[in-house]
């Protein structure tokens, strides 16, 4: 209304606003009180005085006339101008517009009747406050001010929706099509909203479980195509020796019984060795599956590799082998194991520093040791060593050093099934290793504490 009033030059103060009332106020109060009842009254000149000061305090002004006579007037109209006033019959005030020597004025006409039966009219004309405040304007210009702001807060509402919901919802869309057909590498930036935001994260969470989870798929279909492949490989080179010799038999290359008998002892060593080949990798792929369920048991460290020790002693000794315990322990130290599955482990690592021992005299220390809640136990040999680049792969499953490849017996898998129990019994495994100076594996289990 400010701005509507400031366009139109028109004052819409708030003195204004409240002649206006004041105007009508006096003037209802005129209609409805003393004139109508006693229109006498207005004859007497106390009274006349009273109404011309508050009429006067509006600039308003009255015209009584008792037939065609006027009795009273605070201005002297024309009679045209008076007949013009007369017209304005209506209740509706803003209607009741007269224009008087260039200013308009709202006129009100009551009808009167004197004592004397006669009858009569009171004109009451006040000036207009502003013609445009008529109630017909004032409320096309409220509907008007009403649609207006309605439209400019639908297209803020709308503006605002699509910048924090709209676009981040279409880039959201534009990324799951790329994530559907395949494309994981599409980034979801959050966007907009706080829900929406969320969303975007949720999404980013579920692309990247999506990568993990194409990457595992991709190792397994690897490490399948690989086991194929090793297999076929590290089973065919002994069934084709097998074949060779019992084809040598048949065919009397092996023309002595002790000719025989050797050809069948190596036809046996072959078969033992694949028959322990296929039992690494059943207990592998077990393990790999979580399938071996463990029979833990509370062990006393350095009784267990006491007599793990005892067990291989004697094999070692035949390869030239030392082996000897050296316990840092203060006192005895207790872990929770599956003693037959960890002697497996240690088995598979001293097998190997057996099949890898290059020197004259070979040497095995075992060493216990203590953290503050694990146990340490670190196999050391003194033989071949590893070199730098297939250190880190030692544990991972057919994995075989070139050197190891050609001339030990093997398949790769002694290591990874160690991993395998180690980290089943929630423990760690690494290596350390020189190249042609000795492997040392370790090996954490955590402490039994009571
Ligand atoms: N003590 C060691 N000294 C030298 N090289 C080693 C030693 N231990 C492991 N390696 C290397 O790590 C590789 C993996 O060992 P792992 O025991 O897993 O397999 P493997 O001994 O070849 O076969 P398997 O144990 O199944 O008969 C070996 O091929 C060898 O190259
Ligand atoms: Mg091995």
């Amino acid at each position: 209304m400010f701005i509507f009033a400031r366009i139109h030059d028109a004052d819409i103060s708030y003195n204004n606003v409240k002649k206006l009332t004041q105007i009508q106020y006096e003037f209802f109060k005129a209609d409805g009180s003393v004139l109508r009842n006693s229109p006498e009254i207005i004859l007497e000149k106390d009274f006349q005085q009273y109404i011309s000061t508050r009429l006067g305090s509006i600039e308003a002004d009255i015209v009584v006339l008792k037939g065609q006579e006027r009795v009273f007037e605070t201005r002297v109209l024309s009679i045209i101008e008076l007949e013009r006033c007369l017209e304005k019959t209506g209740d509706n005030l803003f209607k009741n517009i007269v224009e008087i020597q260039g200013k308009t004025y709202m006129v009100k006409v009551i009808p009167v009747n004197f004592n004397n039966g006669e009858s009569g009219k009171i004109v009451l004309l006040a000036p207009t406050v502003n013609d445009w405040m008529t109630t017909e304007k004032l409320l096309i210009f409220s509907g008007m001010t009403f649609v207006i702001s309605f439209i400019i807060t639908n297209i803020a509402i709308i503006f605002i929706f699509s910048k924090k919901v709209i676009s981040p919802l279409g880039k959201l869309q534009i990324a799951a099509g790329k994530i559907s057909e395949g494309n994981l590498d599409f980034e979801i930036i959050e966007d907009g909203d706080a829900q929406i935001r969320e969303l975007c994260r949720s999404f980013e969470k579920m692309r990247l479980k999506l990568v993990e989870a194409s990457y595992t798929q991709k190792k397994y279909d690897d490490s399948r195509k690989m086991l194929f492949s090793s297999i076929s490989h590290d089973l065919k080179t002994p069934i084709t020796s097998i074949k060779g010799y019992v084809e040598g038999i048949l065919d009397g290359v092996a023309n002595t019984p002790q000719k025989v008998e050797k050809y069948l002892k190596t036809v046996h060593s072959k078969a033992v060795h694949m028959d322990r080949m296929i039992d690494d990798l059943l207990l592998y792929s077990r393990l790999d599956m979580n399938k071996v369920s463990f029979n833990i048991e509370k062990t006393d460290v350095l009784k267990y590799f006491e007599d793990c020790i005892y067990e291989i002693d004697i094999e070692l000794e035949k390869s030239n082998i030392k082996i000897k315990l050296h316990n840092e322990l203060q006192g005895k130290r207790y872990i929770m194991i599956d003693r037959d599955q960890v002697r497996r482990v240690v088995i598979n690592i001293i097998d190997n520093s057996r099949k890898y021992m290059d020197k004259q005299q070979g040497k095995i220390d075992i060493f216990l040791r203590e953290a503050t809640s694990n146990v340490i136990i670190e196999l050391m040999d003194n033989g071949a060593g590893i070199s730098e680049s297939d250190l880190p792969h030692i544990f991972d499953r057919f994995y075989r050093a070139d050197s190891a490849r050609d001339t030990r017996k093997g398949s790769g898998l002694g290591l990874a099934i160690a991993k395998q129990i180690i980290e089943g019994h929630e423990g760690k495994i690494w290596a350390v290793s020189r190249k042609d100076e000795g492997t040392s594996v370790m090996i954490s289990l955590k402490k039994y504490e009571e």
